[in-house]
C-alpha cells in the first residue's frame, strides 16, 4: 500500500533512524524523524542562549521557527531551520546533552505533535522517535519498537561521534544515552514506551540490513 503509516520508536542508538531511513527507502515511503525537529529547536534554544529551563519561552521560540525535513536521496534527510541547514549542526554533543530536556515540556511537545501529525497526513511515511506509535501517530499500520543493549548502543553512537570527527569516551557517551532515556521514559508527558500493538525487535546481534529485512517482511505481510 502506498499510504501506510508506519510508526518506529525506540531507546537513543536503537538504530531507528538508520532502518527506518532504509525501509522508507524500499517503500518509497518519506523518512521523517522526529527527533531532529527536537534537536532543531535545542539547536536554535542553545545558539540564542534561551534559558533551557524556561517552558513558555521555548514554546514560543518554537512558534516563530519552521523546520522542514527535505529528504536529499539514498535515505539522507536535509534539515532547514528558518530556512537554513542545519543539519550539521544536530547531532553535537552539545544538543545531545540538551533535547531531551526541551523535549520534556508539554508546550513543546504539544506543537511538535501538531506539526508530525500535519506531516503524516497523506501516508506513505515512516516516522521515528519516542512516542509516535503511543501517541503521536496511535492509529499507525504497523509499529516497531527497536531497542539493543546499552553497550551496543553506546558503541554505535561512539563510532558515529568518532566518524563524525568528535573527540568522546565511550564512557561519556554511556553516561549520556542512560541519562536521555531516562529523561525520555520518565517525563509525564508522552514518555517514551512500547505500545501495546507495536512489534518488539532487539537489535543487539543483528546487523542493519537484517533489521531492515525482517522490517519489510512484516510490512509485506500486514500491508
Ligand atoms: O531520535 P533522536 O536521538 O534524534 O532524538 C533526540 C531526542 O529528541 C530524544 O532523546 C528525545 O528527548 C527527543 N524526542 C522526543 N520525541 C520524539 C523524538 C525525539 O522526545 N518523538
Amino acid at each position: 500500500r502506498k499510504s501506510a503509516v508506519i510508526a518506529v520508536d525506540g531507546p537513543a542508538g536503537a538504530g531507528k533512524s538508520t532502518v527506518a531511513r532504509l525501509l522508507a527507502d524500499r517503500l518509497g515511503y518519506l523518512y521523517l524523524d522526529t527527533g531532529a525537529m527536537y534537536r532543531a529547536l535545542a539547536y536554535k534554544a542553545l545558539s540564542e542562549g534561551i534559558d533551557l529551563r524556561d517552558e513558555a519561552e521555548l514554546a514560543e521560540l518554537l512558534n516563530q521557527t519552521t523546520i522542514e525535513l527535505y529528504p536529499k536521496g539514498h535515505g539522507q534527510v536535509t534539515v532547514m531551520m528558518d530556512g537554513q541547514d542545519v543539519t550539521g549542526h544536530l547531532r553535537t554533543p552539545e544538543v545531545n546533552a540538551s533535547v531531551a530536556v526541551v523535549a520534556g515540556f508539554p508546550l513543546v511537545r504539544r506543537e511538535m505533535v501538531l506539526r508530525q501529525r500535519e506531516l503524516a497526513r497523506h501516508g506513505g511515511v515512516v516516522m521515528d522517535g519516542r512516542d509516535i506509535g503511543t501517541f503521536v501517530l496511535p492509529d499507525a499500520d504497523i509499529k516497531f519498537f527497536l531497542t539493543a543493549s546499552l553497550e551496543a548502543r553506546a558503541e554505535r553512537r561512539y563510532h558515529e561521534l568518532r566518524q563524525a570527527g568528535f573527540d568522546v569516551s565511550l564512557d561519556r557517551i554511556r553516561e549520556e544515552i542512560q541519562h536521555r532515556d531516562l529523561l525520555d521514559s520518565s517525563r509525564p508527558y508522552a514518555p517514551l514506551s512500547q505500545a501495546a500493538d507495536a512489534i518488539l525487535l532487539d537489535t543487539t546481534k543483528m546487523e542493519v540490513e537484517e533489521v531492515v529485512e525482517r522490517m519489510l517482511a512484516m510490512c509485506d505481510q500486514r500491508l
